[in-house]
């Protein structure tokens, strides 16, 4: 499937208002694109004990491999204020760059960073995380 830009970035602002941010009140969504053509959703999920919180990027690849996926072509990520408007720098954090190396080909893997609703900033993982290890 050819990952269609506008309908992930509206798949993770989806994803990023079922967040559960009570802490930073930052909510965070992802739409993975696997090598399948399926997308697959994740969300911020914080925790009382702050380590404990996971990413919205990391929890949409935690549920893509355990539906079986091992290989990813693409993610938006969209972070929302606790106004309710898009932050438009939610590139993902330094932790789910190397994550998501794991199961991609950097210099293809696609990253869309929602700007608004309909608009968005693309890069690549490798421009994201260079040199990487993997
Ligand atoms: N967060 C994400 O879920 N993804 C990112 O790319 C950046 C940060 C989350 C972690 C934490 O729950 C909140 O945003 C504030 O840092």
């Amino acid at each position: 499937m050819e990952a269609n830009p506008q309908e992930l970035v509206q798949a993770a602002l989806a994803a990023a208002k079922r967040a559960y941010a009570p802490y930073s009140r930052f909510r965070v969504g992802a739409a993975l694109v696997a090598a399948s053509g399926r997308v697959y959703t994740g969300a911020n999920v914080e925790n009382a004990s702050y380590p404990c919180g996971i990413c919205a990027e990391r929890a949409a690849v935690a549920r893509a491999v355990a539906e079986g996926e091992t290989r990813f072509a693409a993610v938006a990520v969209a972070g929302l204020k606790p106004d309710d408007s898009i932050a438009a720098d939610c590139t993902p954090c330094g932790l789910c760059r190397q994550t998501l190396r794991e199961f991609a080909a950097p210099d293809d893997f696609k990253v869309y960073v929602a700007s608004s609703e309909s608009s968005w900033r693309e890069f690549t993982l490798a421009g994201l995380l260079p040199e990487s290890f993997g």
